[in-house]
């Protein structure tokens, strides 16, 4: 048995928090008990890594130890909750995974790709997910949401080049593997978002029933 492997993606208040859970609830509905979880984080060990990556500190944090605390968090996350829940048949809906860090530590730090591929390799070996959702909007329209919904954090204090980079690999990966990926229109208002999300969710419970 082997379960499914669902990834959010997008920018800060692109709205994957709010639809995270409007999947949940429609996935319950169909008899179908996902896992949700997030990154960085999702696990006690992942989380104060979490907490080392979101906040501020005296000194620049390195972008190199960035980039490995990201990945810490990540081996944690997927050995001691991951893979044990997909191999127990489960749908895993995680907030955020890699093409995160491609997107904010390849687009907007500018470190190189094929870097971050030798540690995807290393830690996830050939797991990757079944399918990742990309919440798009622009630039200004989500850091407004991100704002005006509570205090930022040391990434949500960069600038609009930053995010325009983290915005452009995102749709530069869902362009390069169509397959993987569904591009969702973030920028409307929840009712039409969540109208998109409808074949998202069939097409998750057909996989999940096969
Ligand atoms: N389609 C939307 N239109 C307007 N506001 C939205 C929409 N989706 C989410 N929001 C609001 O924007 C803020 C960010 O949403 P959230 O789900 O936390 O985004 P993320 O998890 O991607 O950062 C929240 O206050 C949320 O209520
Ligand atoms: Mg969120």
């Amino acid at each position: 048995m082997s379960g499914l492997f669902i990834t959010l993606e997008g920018p800060e208040g692109a709205g994957k928090s709010t639809n995270l859970h409007y999947l949940a609830e429609h996935l319950r509905a169909a008899g179908c008990e996902p896992l949700l979880t997030r990154e960085p984080g999702g696990t006690p060990v992942a989380e104060e890594i979490r907490s080392v990556l979101l906040s501020q500190h005296s000194e620049r944090m390195d972008d190199d130890a960035e980039l490995l605390l990201v990945f810490a968090a990540r081996a944690q996350h997927l050995n001691s909750l991951i893979r044990p829940q997909l191999a127990a048949g489960k749908v895993v809906i995680s907030d955020r995974f890699t093409d995160a860090t491609y997107a904010y530590q390849g687009g907007g730090r500018g470190i190189d790709p094929a870097r971050i591929a030798v540690l995807e390799d290393w830690v996830q070996g050939s797991l990757r997910p079944d399918l990742t959702l990309i919440f798009d909007l622009p630039v200004e329209v989500g850091m407004a949401r991100a704002r005006a919904r509570s205090a930022l954090d040391r990434f949500e204090q960069e600038h609009v080049d930053f995010f325009q980079a983290v915005r452009s690999t995102y749709l530069e990966r869902a362009a390069a593997f169509p397959e993987r990926y569904r591009v969702i229109d973030a920028s409307v208002q929840l009712s039409a978002v969540q109208q998109q999300l409808h074949a998202v969710v069939e097409e998750i419970l057909e996989r999940w029933h096969d």
